[in-house]
């Protein structure tokens, strides 16, 4: 079985560049890959998670994908929980509600003959919301009611693991808290990926019986110097492949795809300094 991974595509009502990059990537699949499902592991819209008009293009763009498709959101679809969220924009019931309206359950649980698929709203851990601790007795009643040596693959939009081992001034991954609870609670069942976005480069690393992959974006790289290990600094996309129990996953290219940092958008690298400025 192939699952395409696809992440961070910050689509805009304005269209551009990442649109554009999009528009490859459904073709590419399409007529090339062929995948038995997609996957997209947030930050599906461009920047502002109230922008209405981003959400209904994304949708629309979106559906242009053939496949069975999943999505979890990002921080840039529903908001960040806690301090420090970027540009002040915090999770809240109501962004949650207006993502969950148009692309469907923000954690769900798919199965097939060969694997099961979990998604999580990763920007709902440590938020404190109702929908947290409804998310979390999800999270329970899923596990215990899998089967035990059913091949699991979790995705969600920030990294389960430590992604830097500096502090940085916004946020990175889960944080301890919430991926010590979400292994201990995955420990009786057969986890062997977890596929994240949100760092907009691709990183595979084995954790324990898991591999741990960071999904590339599709819009756009990072602009300069940041404190995150480097990774594989191009856009692109995953396949996993999941045969006889086992599951891998490569990184692969769009062909076509211009490898473009946020300086390559200048629309959307004002829009980023003038929401970080309000802080
Ligand atoms: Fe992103
Ligand atoms: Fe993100």
């Amino acid at each position: 079985m192939k699952i395409v991974q696809i992440s961070d595509t910050h689509l805009t009502a304005a269209g551009g560049p990442t649109e554009e990059g999009f528009r490859l990537l459904v073709r590419h699949l399409d007529e090339d890959v062929r995948p038995d499902l997609v996957v997209h592991s947030g930050d599906i819209q461009v920047l502002d998670p109230d922008d209405t008009a981003d959400r209904v293009r994304s949708r629309e763009l979106l559906d242009l994908i053939s496949t069975p498709l999943l999505v979890v959101p990002g921080n840039h679809d529903v908001g960040m929980p806690g301090l420090n969220a970027w540009a002040g924009i915090t999770v809240t019931d109501a962004r949650v509600a207006a993502h969950v309206a148009v692309f469907g359950p923000d954690h769900w649980r798919h199965e097939t003959d060969e694997a099961v698929l979990i998604g999580i709203d990763s920007e709902l851990l440590g938020s404190g919301l109702q929908r947290e601790a409804d998310q979390w007795r999800w999270i329970e009643d899923t596990v215990a009611d899998l089967p035990v040596r059913k091949p699991v693959l979790l995705f969600l939009h920030k990294p389960l693991w430590s992604a830097t081992d500096e502090p940085v001034d916004h946020q990175v991954d889960v944080g301890p808290v919430a991926r010590d609870r979400l292994l201990g609670l995955l420990e009786r069942i057969d986890l062997r990926s977890v596929g994240c976005g949100h760092l907009h480069r691709y990183r595979q690393v084995r954790r324990d019986r898991a591999i741990e992959v960071w999904a590339p974006a599709t819009a756009f790289l990072a602009a300069g110097e940041d404190s995150l290990p480097d990774g594989r600094q191009e856009l692109g996309y995953v396949e996993y492949t999941v045969e006889g129990g086992e599951v891998t996953a490569q990184f692969r290219l769009v062909p076509g795809m211009p490898q473009i940092t946020t300086d390559d958008v200048p629309s959307i690298a004002q829009a980023i300094e003038a929401m970080t400025a309000l802080r």
